[in-house]
């Protein structure tokens, strides 16, 4: 065996391993809840733009956009530009032709400008408007019908009704083999520990739960368990929807 493929076979067992470790689950439950509670995933940048998320989830979405080689990435959810920038910064070093479509219901101008600024923007198109609205689904749609490799990331309004309109609408766009990314999925396993209570998700209502009811009739999607296993910390758990037909 080469060294890179014992290597990843030791990773495959490591991985295996922490997916059987309870402890490790409950350590990360409340690693996260403690850190949530201090809106730890706001602390973070990318090329000087605030991204609000999780490292290891940055981490696994490099991944991801290594293996796919999307030529079309959309993000629901853009707020300070820092993942819009971190997608189109991946695409440019990696040499991948794609395009970064970044959709908000309230881009300010600010946001906007540094955003256009940027050295990463030639490959960005920010949209403002909701992104269950037909014209803004309308306009992804006129794109992707060009494109043949197709991830889709929801990190907008995280209320159950609005993340499972979300997923009705887009995963369509999504082609096989690649990938469907749910955000904040973990605030279901979290809403006894953190307080959520000046926001319109919480326990029972959030993009958990949208998840479920949208694979309880969509087979041709299923949940990558084993990057979870792997990150620990995700705060996407059941939320890497891989393209399976
Ligand atoms: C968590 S932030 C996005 C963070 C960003 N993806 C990042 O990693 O830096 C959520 C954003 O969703 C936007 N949003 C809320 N409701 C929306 C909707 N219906 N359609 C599109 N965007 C929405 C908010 O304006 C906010 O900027």
């Amino acid at each position: 065996m080469d060294d890179f493929k014992e290597f990843d076979s030791f990773v495959t067992s490591n991985i295996k391993k922490l997916g059987q470790s309870e402890e490790c689950k409950r350590l990360s439950k409340e690693w996260l809840s403690a850190t949530g509670a201090n809106n730890y995933s706001f602390n973070f940048q990318w090329m000087g733009m605030p991204v609000l998320q999780q490292p290891v989830d940055l981490i696994a979405l490099q991944e991801i956009i290594w293996n796919i080689k999307p030529d079309l990435i959309v993000e629901t959810g853009v707020a300070r530009g820092g993942s819009v920038i971190f997608y189109a910064s991946l695409l440019e070093m990696m040499g991948i032709d794609g395009d970064v479509i970044g959709i908000d219901i309230d881009i300010r101008p600010h946001n906007f400008a540094r955003i256009m600024q940027h050295p990463m923007k030639k490959r960005i198109t920010l949209l403002e408007g909701s992104s269950t609205s037909d014209r803004i689904v309308e306009k992804v749609k006129a794109v992707a019908a060009h494109k043949e490799r197709v991830l889709i990331i929801f990190d907008s309004n995280h209320t159950h009704e609005h993340v499972l309109q979300e997923l009705n609408l887009y995963t369509p766009f999504v082609t096989k083999g690649s990938y469907c990314i749910v955000f904040d999925t973990i605030i279901e396993d979290l809403a006894k520990e953190n307080d959520y209570s000046d926001r319109p998700w919480g326990k029972g209502n959030n993009p958990k739960t949208a998840v479920w009811e949208f694979l309880k009739n969509n087979s041709n999607f299923e949940i990558d368990k084993n990057l979870e296993d792997k990150l620990q910390t995700t705060i996407c758990s059941d939320g890497y929807l891989k393209r399976i037909s």
